[in-house]
């Protein structure tokens, strides 16, 4: 055997031997470029061939020939081997156990005061009302004085009251609405108003400082206190159950005259007194009255041709008293524990 043929046949030997031990297809890519390679120890068999007997060199290739392809064979053969292997393992770290129990989503639900909303809007869209939204930074020209609470009026003290600016504040009740829909001049008006409002009060168990009032106003021909006593009568027995009576309790706000307030007969025990009226049989649920004259001036309204009726109803209140919650804070807290019982 001729000394080429030995070191062609010892490169074969090596590069069979490191292929056999490549134990990831990067150490078997670098056993090609050490012997395949432009630098490559086959390779430069072939480069030192001008040292050879013009004769001899058809021989020498084809050594090298069988060589490189013997390496590529083989090559050929493990990369297959590593694939499969490398495959196996990725599908062994992926499995999935369908055994386990799957993830439950969590899906929300309306909170207790969106319900009372949604079923106090129920009502009285059904009666033939729009809804409208108004500014929670108003005013104060609608806050209080376009409702006939003049600048020095007791209702506008400043300890109830977010100020902004002199101008503007975080409005104290749904009314303004009221004057910003009378404005318009588009009459009749026949709509409710929710939303939020805001008054410096401590919290406890009845109060915060910034709940939810839903206003209603009415403005047509020949409204009557008749029609305002028969609206909230059919809004009562809607939100509370057929049976429940109201009564009008004579009143004072400065922007309806007459003005009332209204009880509903205890819808825990019928009206003969229990704990949750507080012995009376009777539980207060709202303002109302008939749109003050000059309040319908003030926005743009002659009052010898319409008349109309207001009221304003808490949503916290209603959604206490209808869901039996005792403490106001719990609609705040959001304590899913008391909120998933409304699911
Ligand atoms: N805005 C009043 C309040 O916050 C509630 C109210 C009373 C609204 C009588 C009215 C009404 O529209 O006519 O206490």
């Amino acid at each position: 055997m001729s000394e080429i043929e030995l070191k062609v046949k010892e490169i074969l030997d090596n590069a069979l031997g490191e292929i056999t031990s490549a134990d990831d297809l990067e150490k078997l890519n670098s056993v090609r470029v050490s012997f395949l390679g432009k630098k490559g120890s086959l390779t430069s068999v072939l480069k030192s061939m001008k040292t050879v007997s013009p004769e001899d060199r058809p021989k020498v290739g084809k050594w090298v020939n069988s060589a490189r392809a013997a390496i590529e064979e083989q090559m050929e053969a493990k990369r297959k081997k590593l694939d499969a292997a490398r495959l196996d393992k990725q599908l062994a770290a992926e499995k999935i156990d369908v055994t386990l129990p799957a993830k439950m989503k969590f899906i929300g639900h309306r909170h207790p005061n969106t319900i009372a909303l949604e079923e106090v809007e129920r009502i009285f869209t059904g009666m033939g009302y729009e809804v409208i939204e108004g500014p929670e930074i108003e005013y104060d020209d609608y806050n209080f004085t376009k409702l006939n609470i003049p600048a020095n009026h007791p209702a506008k003290d400043e300890q109830d009251t977010f100020y902004i600016n002199k101008e503007i504040l975080l409005r104290t009740q749904t009314s303004p609405v009221q004057a910003r829909v009378m404005e318009k001049g588009k009459l009749p008006i026949r709509m409710i108003s929710p939303g939020r409002v805001f008054r410096s009060d401590e919290v406890d168990a009845t109060h915060s400082p910034s709940f939810h009032q839903i206003e209603g106003l009415v403005i047509d021909k020949n409204v009557t206190l008749a029609d305002l006593k028969g609206t909230l009568d059919v809004f009562a027995k809607e939100l509370f159950g057929p049976d429940t009576k109201t009564k009008f309790r004579p009143h004072h706000f400065p922007f309806t005259e007459p003005s009332a307030e209204v009880d509903v007969s205890c819808f825990k025990c019928g009206g003969k007194g229990c704990r949750f009226c507080k012995g009376s049989g009777w539980i207060e649920i709202l303002g109302c009255g008939m749109v003050h004259p000059h309040v319908l001036e003030m926005c743009g309204i002659d009052p010898e041709e319409y008349t109309g009726f207001a009221f304003g109803v808490g949503l916290e209140r209603i959604a206490l008293l209808k869901y039996e919650i005792d403490d106001m804070r719990l609609l705040y807290e959001n304590d899913v524990r008391f909120l998933s019982q409304f699911n």
